[in-house]
C-alpha cells in the first residue's frame, strides 16, 4: 500500500533494473516517466537475462500494469522491437500502456543527435545517440510530435511534413548532413502506428485510481541523479530529470501522493560518456573493477570508466531526491581488490568541502580526500545476511551508511534476483 520512487545516485547503471524487477513482485503498477531508450536495464532472473531500454522493469512479473508515462521520449521502432523479443521469450506485453502525451523520437532526432555530436568534436557529451537530446528540445520548443499525433494518420503526416522542411534545412545546411524523406518516413510510422495505437491511453486517470485504491505504485528511474539536465553535471547530462522530482511532472501525479524515495548507488562509481568524475580510477585497479563487474554499457557497449565510491555524490543524491532509503548494488566485485578507498570529501583551493559543487569549474578543482579501509577476499555472493559478511565489508557497508547519512535497506552480492541481503 505505498508509492515508491526509485531513483539512480551516481551517473546512472547503479543497477536500478534489477532493483526494480525485485521490488515489482509487490507491485501492482511499474512506471517509467523520463528518458527514453538511452536507458539499459538489465535483469538476470531464472537463468535468463532482459536487457530492457524503454520497457518498465516490472514487466517480468505478469500481474504488474507496466506504464509508460508522459515524461518518457518513445522510440517506436525500439518499443516494437522490445515488445517482440519479450513476446518470443514467453512474456505478454498486454500490461503494457503509454500515455499518449509522451513525445516520439523521429529518425530526424537521432540523425541530428549524431550530426551534433560529431560537430562538438572533442567537447561531445558522450551522448548515446539514440536521439534523446532533440527530441526533448522539439517538445521545449513546441514542434515535438506525440504519441496521440501518431496514432491519428492525417495529423502525423501533416507534423512530419512541416518539421522535416526545417530539420532537413537543419541538417543539411548548417552540419553538412544528407536531407531525409518525408513519405518514407510517414510510412514507416504508420505501421508502427497500427501496432502501437492499442497501448495508447490517458494513463493519468489510471495512474490516481490505482494510488487512491491503496495500490502499491513504483516508479522506475532511469538515467541517474547527476545526469540530470538541471542538478547534474551540465552540460555533461542527458535532457530529462532523473531525480525524485521529476516523476512528478513525467507522470502526472503530484509529490503529495508519494510515501518513499529509495536510491540505488553501486559499492563504487562509474560514467559512461565524457564530462567529470572526481574519484575516476585509469589504472590497474580501475581496468580490474570494470572487468570483475562487467562494465560495459547496456545499449551502447561502451567501457564504462570505473573510480572508487564518492559519497560527496551520493551524500548529494540524498539530499537533492529527498532519499528515505538506499539500495547498495554490486559489493560483490570489490572482492579481492586489497585496500579500497572511499572519497569523504573534496578539497577546494585548501579547504575541504561536503557539498558537490554546483559548475564544472569549482568541480576541476576538487581533489577527493580519501578514507583507506581494509578490503576482502572471500566470495561474497552466496551470503544472504549482512553478519555473515567478512568483517571488512560490513564496515565497508557501515561506513557508506555514515558517510551518506541515510538507512541502506539492502545489498546486491550479485547480478540474479535472489543475490542480496536485506538489511
Ligand atoms: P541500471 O541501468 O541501473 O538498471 O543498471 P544496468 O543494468 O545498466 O547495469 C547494472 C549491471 O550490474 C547489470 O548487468 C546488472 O545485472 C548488474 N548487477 C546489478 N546488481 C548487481 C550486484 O549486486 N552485483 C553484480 N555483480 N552485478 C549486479
Ligand atoms: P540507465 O537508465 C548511464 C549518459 C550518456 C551521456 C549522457 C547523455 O541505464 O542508468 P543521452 O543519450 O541521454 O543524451 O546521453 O547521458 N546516459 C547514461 N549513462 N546510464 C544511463 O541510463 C544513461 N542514459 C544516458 O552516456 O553521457
Ligand atoms: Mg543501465
Amino acid at each position: 500500500m505505498s508509492t515508491k520512487i526509485v531513483v539512480g545516485t551516481q551517473w546512472g547503471d547503479e543497477g536500478k533494473g534489477k532493483t526494480i524487477d525485485i521490488l515489482a513482485s509487490e507491485a501492482n503498477v511499474v512506471v517509467r516517466t523520463q528518458g527514453g531508450n538511452n536507458a539499459g536495464h538489465t535483469i538476470e532472473a531464472n537463468g535468463q537475462v532482459y536487457k530492457l531500454r524503454l520497457m518498465p522493469s516490472g514487466i517480468l512479473n505478469p500481474d504488474t500494469l507496466c506504464i509508460i508515462a508522459n515524461g518518457v521520449v518513445v522510440d517506436p521502432k525500439v518499443l516494437l522491437g522490445e515488445i517482440d523479443d519479450l513476446n518470443s521469450r514467453g512474456i505478454s506485453t498486454d500490461n503494457l500502456k503509454i500515455d499518449a502525451r509522451a513525445h516520439i523520437i523521429m529518425p530526424y532526432h537521432r540523425e541530428l543527435d549524431g550530426l551534433s555530436e560529431a560537430a562538438r568534436g572533442k567537447a561531445g557529451i558522450g551522448t548515446t545517440k539514440n536521439g534523446i537530446g532533440p527530441c526533448y528540445m522539439d517538445k521545449a520548443e513546441r514542434s515535438g510530435i506525440r504519441i496521440c499525433d501518431m496514432i491519428d494518420k492525417e495529423k502525423f503526416e501533416n507534423k512530419v511534413r512541416e518539421n522535416l522542411e526545417i530539420k532537413n534545412k537543419i541538417m543539411t545546411l548548417v552540419y553538412g548532413g544528407e536531407p531525409l524523406d518525408a513519405e518514407e518516413i510517414i510510412a514507416e510510422y504508420n505501421g508502427y502506428a497500427d501496432r502501437l495505437r492499442k497501448y495508447v491511453v490517458d494513463t493519468t486517470p489510471i495512474l490516481y485510481k490505482a494510488i487512491k485504491d491503496g495500490k502499491n505504485v513504483l516508479f522506475e528511474g532511469a538515467q541517474g541523479t547527476l545526469l540530470d539536465i538541471d542538478l547534474g553535471t551540465y552540460p555533461y547530462v542527458t535532457s530529462s530529470h532523473p531525480i525524485s522530482g521529476g516523476v512528478c511532472v513525467g507522470s502526472g501525479v503530484g509529490p503529495t501522493m508519494i510515501d518513499e524515495c529509495i536510491g540505488i548507488a553501486k559499492g563504487y562509481t562509474t560514467r559512461v560518456g565524457n564530462g567529470p568524475f572526481p574519484t575516476e580510477l585509469e589504472d590497474e585497479i580501475g581496468e580490474t573493477i570494470r572487468e570483475k563487474g562487467h562494465e560495459f554499457g547496456t545499449v551502447t557497449g561502451r567501457s564504462r570508466r570505473c573510480g572508487w565510491f564518492d559519497a560527496v555524490i551520493v551524500r548529494y543524491a540524498v539530499r537533492v531526491n529527498g532519499l528515505t532509503s538506499l539500495v547498495l548494488n554490486k559489493i560483490d566485485p570489490l572482492g579481492g581488490l586489497g585496500k579500497l578507498k572511499i572519497c569523504t570529501a573534496y578539497k577546494k583551493d585548501g579547504e575541504i568541502t561536503y557539498d558537490f559543487p554546483p559548475t564544472l569549474e569549482e568541480l576541476a578543482k576538487c581533489e577527493p580526500v580519501y578514507e583507506e579501509m581494509d578490503g576482502w577476499d572471500e566470495d561474497i555472493s552466496n551470503i544472504r545476511e549482512f553478519e555473515k559478511l567478512p568483517l571488512a565489508c560490513q564496515n565497508y557497508i557501515k561506513r557508506i551508511e555514515e558517510l551518506c547519512d541515510v538507512k541502506i535497506s539492502s545489498i546486491g552480492v550479485g547480478p540474479d534476483r535472489e543475490e542480496n541481503i536485506y538489511k
